[in-house]
This record gives C-alpha cells, structure tokens and sequence, in this order.
C-alpha cells in the first residue's frame, strides 16, 4: 500500500530551494555551524553484496551491519525532508537492502533514487515496485563480452543480468528513467569499449558511464587501463566510443581519467527535479562534505563516499542529526575545507586532483563548469 507524501509537491519545493539559499548563504559565510542541510543522502539498510568483483575492495563490508525498519525511518524522518536524491548503496549491493522499506520513505518525503546495482537481483517486477521514484538506474556492467564480464564481477550470470536490463530498458522507454550502464576501465575490457557502446545501444541503454580504477585493491596496478595501456591509444578507444555515443543516440561520461568526456544526448537528460540544485555542486571535491551525507547501517555519519574519508562525523542513532551535523567533528572538517588544510583524505582525493586536472586537460564536449574547477569555488557562490 502506497502512503501519503509527508508534504504537497509545493511545499517540498520551497523547502528545497530555502536550503540552498541557506546553503549558498553558509559557504560564503564560511560559517562552521550551517543552517543548511545536505540534499544528497546514501543510505541502505545493510552493507552486505552477492558478488567479489576484483576492482572492489571487500574492506567496508568486513563487518556486516543492519539497521531495523524503525531506525530506518527514524532517520529518514530527519534527513529526507531537506534531500533531494537518495542512493540506496552504501558499498553494497542495494537489491540486499530493504529496497520497499526506502522506495516507500523516498515517496513520503518526495525524494527521487539514484539506484547503482549490479543487476544481478533486478527484474522487471522489482523495477515496477520503485518506478515512480527511481531517476537513474545505474548498472554496473563492466563488460559486454560474457567471459569478460563474470571474471570481473565474480559471481554473476551474464544472462541473467542482460535479460533484466533488456526487460527494463522496456519498461523505461515509458517512464522516463535514465537507464545507465557503468564500465571500470580495466586493462582487459578497455579496447572492447566501442563495442560496448554499440552494444549497450541495442539493448535499449540511455547511458554509459566509464569509471577510471580506483586503487583500493592490493592488486590493482596489474588490473588498471591505466599504466597497462599507452594512454594515447586509452585516448584514442574514448575518442572511439564517443563518436558510437553520439551516432546512437547515448549519454556518455567519464570522470577520474585526465581527459573528461561529458556528452548529452537529448532528449534522454537525466530527469532530476531539481537538477539545478544538484548540477550547481555535485563531483566538485571538495565540495561534496556540504550538500553529501552517507549513513551506515550502523547510523555513522560520514562526509564523502570514498573508502579513504576524512573520519566518522557521529552517530545519527545516537545523536539528533542536528547535534552530528553541527558537532565538532563537522566543524573541524569545515574550517579545515574553508582554509583549505585539508585533511589528508580530502588532500589526496582523486576527485579534487581530477579537477585541478580537468583544467588544462578538457578533451572533447562541455566539461561540466570549469568556473568551479578552482576550491575557491568552495566559498564564491553568489546569490
Ligand atoms: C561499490 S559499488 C556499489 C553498488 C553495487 N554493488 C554495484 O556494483 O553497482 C558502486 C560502484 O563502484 C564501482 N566500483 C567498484 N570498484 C571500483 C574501483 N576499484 N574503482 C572505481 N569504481 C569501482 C562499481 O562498478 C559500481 O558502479
Ligand atoms: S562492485 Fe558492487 S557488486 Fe561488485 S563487489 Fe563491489 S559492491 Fe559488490
């Protein structure tokens, strides 16, 4: 049974649009305590997954952890009115989590999902079941090439996963999700990526999303694209797949690889309602610790979705939201970001060095503002 939204449609608006006033308010401020409240939430129920892919380091999943459906929607019921977007993931495999129990906390708070799976539970059934709230499904499909794809993500069924995505690509083409598929680009699947792109075309994909390796693997130098191939020829595939890209009609991106392909396809845009909201901060490290929050099944609140983060905030099952949001661990961090002594997490983040980067090396389309490359951006934004 579906429940009544918390608020009406346009009272949900100018909560949003109140908070990034106040947002925008506490950045040039440089304030430590902020009236604002971050809009884009990860949360899931668990922490578990069904696969070992070999990029993905297994350490957030070390020790398992739950939370209760009364935890859950104690917590939703603080941090979901002023969110914009939820991911169900927290370094696991959503599918696992309680997905009705969140698609359900999503609607009463008119919160739009950003789902990233591995496909591998999805069916056509559980799609219909979150329709209506899910904006972009992304499934992490490394490769299109069977025997590639279940030595990569070790213990997956090709089939299985194909015949889902085909089926909700079907039933997208009604409703409007972007429907995405991400690629880790490993030495043994980046010279398939043409291929790919047209591949992912004939099953009715709208998107691509090529993700560069982080190293959060022992052995994951011998894995990499990167430092296996000659980046003139990595340049050269990339160059490749955006010309299928754009022929097919896809979304192309790709973050985190010295040279940033942004392509829009219309009219599959992402379908946000508050895409502004979002576009005007998301990816811009270090930026991410104001409008970002990921709560771990334990109630842990953390600044960023790298493994590698600047330190746990406090406890939302212990604490208010409020006390974690404005504690002290909040405002050190903040007065760290605004001086720009950064933690060492924030310091190294491949995030913030790719945007430094992005500067110089901005290949092919709009790269997304190169106004907010610089950190100063941090604190620069006019009302
Ligand atoms: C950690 S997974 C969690 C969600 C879900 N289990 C999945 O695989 O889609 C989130 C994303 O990280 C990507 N990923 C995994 N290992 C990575 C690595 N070493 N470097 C970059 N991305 C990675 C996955 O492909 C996926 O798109
Ligand atoms: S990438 Fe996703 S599916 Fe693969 S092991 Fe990591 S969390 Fe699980």
């Amino acid at each position: 049974m579906k429940h009544k939204p918390a608020m009406s449609r346009e009272e949900k608006d100018a909560v949003i649009r109140d908070n990034f006033i106040k947002l925008r308010r506490d950045l040039q401020r440089q304030a430590l305590k902020w009236e604002s409240r971050p809009f884009a939430i990860d949360l899931a129920t668990n922490n578990l997954c069904n696969l070992r892919c070999i990029m993905c380091s297994p350490n957030e999943r070390q020790m398992p952890q739950s939370m209760s459906g009364e935890d859950l929607k104690r917590i939703c019921e603080q941090v979901l009115p002023t969110a914009t977007v939820l991911a169900p993931s927290v370094g696991g495999e959503p599918f696992l989590s309680d997905m009705d129990m969140i698609v359900e906390q999503c609607r009463k708070y008119l919160v739009e999902m950003n789902v990233i799976t591995n496909g591998t539970l999805l069916n056509l059934e559980k799609y219909k079941r979150m329709q209506d709230v899910v904006r972009v499904l992304h499934i992490s499909f490394d490769s299109h090439i069977k025997e590639i794809y279940e030595r990569i993500r070790v213990g997956a069924n090709y089939e299985q996963v194909v015949g889902a995505i085909r089926d909700v690509c079907g039933e997208a083409a009604k409703d409007g999700t972007e429907i995405l598929l991400s690629a880790v680009m490993l030495k043994d699947n980046v010279r398939h990526l043409p291929e790919y792109v047209n591949f992912a075309a004939d099953i009715g994909v709208h998107s691509i999303e090529i993700q560069k390796m982080l190293h959060t693997v022992p052995d994951a130098e011998q894995m990499d694209a990167f430092g296996n191939i000659p980046e003139d020829e990595i340049r050269d595939i990339y160059a490749k797949a955006l010309d299928v890209a754009a022929r097919r009609g896809l979304n192309i991106y790709s973050y985190l690889c010295g040279f940033e392909i942004v392509l829009h396809n219309p009219p599959r845009a992402q379908k946000y309602r508050y895409p502004e909201v979002y576009e005007a901060l998301k990816d811009r490290p270090p930026m991410m610790p104001a409008y970002y929050v990921r709560i771990n099944p334990d109630g842990q609140v953390l600044p960023c979705c790298m493994s590698d983060h600047p330190g746990v905030m406090g406890n939302i099952l212990e604490q208010p939201f409020e006390k974690v949001w404005n504690g002290k661990a909040y405002r050190r961090l903040r007065k760290q970001l605004f001086t720009g002594k950064f933690h060492r997490a924030c310091r190294d983040c491949e995030w913030r060095i790719h945007f430094k980067a992005a500067k110089i090396e901005k290949a092919y389309a709009e790269v997304r503002n190169p106004k907010h490359i610089d950190r100063l951006e941090f604190y620069e934004i006019s009302e």
